[in-house]
């Protein structure tokens, strides 16, 4: 559908062009005053300066054009030079009434869709998801979410960190504490056990303490980085610790994951990139790219323009070892083969900007990807607590992702506990939560209190993750959207308790903020294909929140169950099921879901 600000813009353009005035001054905009008008157009203004008329003068024009156009209401030229805008009740129900009937809610498909690999999650196999995992989870996710509503064909890759260095440590601590292990035994010929000689909470234990050895023990270190380059290079016994680690790890991650409602279609990760590894050499070699410096190969990435300092891309180290980008690199190089995309996104913490800029470089240069491929890094900001430093425990070590879902539980189910005593003590009701259905209830909304508290801040921002805001009812939080849907679905249900709700038109307002709350719904494919243009799930946080405040106020002010005009109040009932799937649809894009009751 085109959206309601073209089609008005569309008329506001004809009316200067038939007065003779370059089109460039028909821009409109939402009203920035609500209270004077919906929509506003200050082109006058500018054109005055070149037709040397009065703005009001050439305002009054373009005013005299419209009047009795079907779009507007009300239109007037204001003094110095507005033009001032009230749609026409008609038009408005119009429109959100052809809404109600697309079933993407008026937006428009990608044309053509486009093929995207999202890169997120990017956990480190074998050691515990946190807090900073959690928000490329988050985000990506939604995005993912995003760019499918819009037709896209969308890849997500977990990517996981899985070749490293920290296997190295892993597999030299696991020697110290068990030698006896046939995967130490030199002479070792047979088949490798199925089960692995740890369990998860092992594994998790194993990891920092061999990291914490390794920076005192530089004999540790080097055996540590010996044993990671065998792996790399093959050495059967180590590469069946591995295959143990990642699949002990993995199981752990899909659980993780699944809590938050985040998945995944591959789940490959650094070490997939590894037979990809020689083709990209050569790819480089070709173009003449790589030179040696200091042992290690590397390219220069250097340009003209730029105005801080890029070191060249080291892609291989003098053992030939593979580094983070040498992964990168490969990986793209596996992404082209498999799905030639048109746009790669990647969601890491923006400190890691640099990393992404030499290997995007690199993968152009080289050839890896196309010129017309976007390569895309979403770098987002820290989440930090309460006092503004980096999220910690209460003991100062790194939060680990589960336990941080768990205090957001607790805090919720709390809240609902309390909340229900509130209201069985002002007699609203009689019946008392059970514990069962209190906790399932702080499982979603508090779900949707951590995505909400997250994804409403501009991605690139650090953001303080204050459990005690996000969960609150009231405000700018997750709940508070959820509670607004939980009160439609309420409202609905006790109006088909007397009656059948029939899908009908839905009519033209009659009082203001029930017009506010179409104006807000018109809004939609906007919203959304901006958001998605954007990658900012922040502009659909931003919509919902203010459609659930019009809501509010619109509820306030309006007898809906009470209404003695049936066919107003089936108008009403229509239009607040289409707020109600508009929210249902945003809230699904940012992954998280509404219960029935809160
Ligand atoms: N494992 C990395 C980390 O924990 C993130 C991976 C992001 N993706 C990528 N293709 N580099 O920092």
């Amino acid at each position: 559908m085109k959206k309601l600000i073209e089609l008005i813009e569309d008329s506001v353009r004809q009316a200067f062009i038939a007065s003779e005035y370059d089109e460039k001054y028909a821009k409109v905009t939402i009203s920035n005053r609500p209270d004077l008008c919906e929509y506003q157009c200050n082109g006058a203004m500018a054109a005055a300066k070149v037709y040397h008329k009065a703005p009001i003068a050439i305002a009054g024009e373009i005013v005299e054009r419209l009047k009795g156009n079907k779009f507007f209401g009300e239109i007037e030229a204001v003094m110095p030079g507005f033009i001032n805008m009230k749609l026409s009740p008609d038009f408005l129900a119009d429109y959100v009434n052809q809404m109600k009937e697309d079933d993407k809610l008026g937006c428009n498909m990608a044309q053509p869709p486009k093929t995207i690999v999202l890169d997120y999650g990017g956990a480190n196999v074998a050691k515990p998801l946190h807090v900073g995992h959690l928000r490329s989870a988050i985000i990506g996710e939604s995005v993912k979410r995003m760019y499918r509503y819009l037709g896209n064909h969308v890849i997500s890759d977990v990517h996981l960190g899985d070749w490293g260095l920290q296997m190295g440590l892993i597999i030299t601590e696991l020697q110290v504490r068990q030698p006896e292990l046939v995967y130490f035994d030199e002479s070792y010929t047979g088949e490798y056990p199925k089960e692995a000689p740890f369990t998860i909470s092992e594994l998790e234990e194993i990891y920092p303490c061999a990291s914490a050895k390794s920076k005192e023990d530089s004999e540790f270190k080097e055996r540590a980085h010996e044993a990671t380059l065998r792996l790399q290079k093959g050495y059967p016994p180590y590469r069946a610790i591995w295959k143990h680690i990642l699949n002990v790890s993995i199981e752990d991650l899909k659980k993780n994951y699944d809590n938050l409602n985040v998945s995944f279609d591959l789940w490959k990760g650094e070490s997939d990139a590894e037979e990809y590894i020689p083709q990209m050499l050569y790819l480089m070699k070709e173009k003449g790219l790589l030179h040696e410096s200091q042992g290690a190969m590397v390219v220069d990435v250097k340009e003209d323009s730029d105005t801080k300092e890029i070191p060249p891309c080291i892609v291989q180290k003098s053992d030939g070892a593979a580094l983070y980008a040498t992964s990168d690199l490969a990986t793209l190089v596996q992404r082209q083969k498999d799905y030639q995309p048109d746009k790669v996104v990647y969601f890491t913490d923006k400190r890691q900007e640099m990393h992404f800029t030499q290997v995007f470089r690199v993968a152009k240069k080289a050839g890896i990807v196309g010129e017309q491929t976007e390569l895309i890094f979403n770098g987002f900001g820290t989440m930090n607590g309460k006092g503004g430093k980096p999220f910690k425990t209460r003991e100062g070590g790194v939060m680990r992702l589960e336990n941080l879902i768990a205090e957001v539980e607790n805090a919720v189910y709390e809240l609902i506990m309390k909340r229900n005593q509130e209201d069985i003590e002002k007699k609203k009701t009689m019946k008392p939560v059970s514990e069962e259905e209190a906790r399932k209830l702080a499982k979603v909304v508090g779900l949707a209190a951590i995505k909400y508290g997250d994804l409403s801040n501009q991605a690139s921002k650090d953001y303080i993750f204050d459990i005690d805001r996000f969960s609150s009812f009231d405000g700018n939080t997750g709940p508070y959207i959820l509670y607004n849907i939980v009160r439609i679905k309420s409202i609905l249900n006790r109006y088909q308790e007397n009656t059948v709700m029939e899908d009908t038109h839905i009519l033209p307002p009659v009082s203001d903020s029930e017009k506010a709350l179409m104006l807000v719904l018109a809004k939609y494919n906007d919203v959304l294909e901006s958001a998605v243009n954007e990658i900012a799930p922040h502009r659909i946080c931003a919509y919902i929140y203010e459609m659930s405040d019009t809501f509010n106020r619109f509820y306030q002010d309006t007898k809906i169950l009470s209404c003695e005009d049936g066919k107003r109040q089936l108008s009403y009932i229509n239009l607040i099921s289409l707020v109600k799937r508009a929210l249902e649809e945003c809230i699904e894009l940012l992954g998280f879901s509404a219960p029935d009751k809160m």
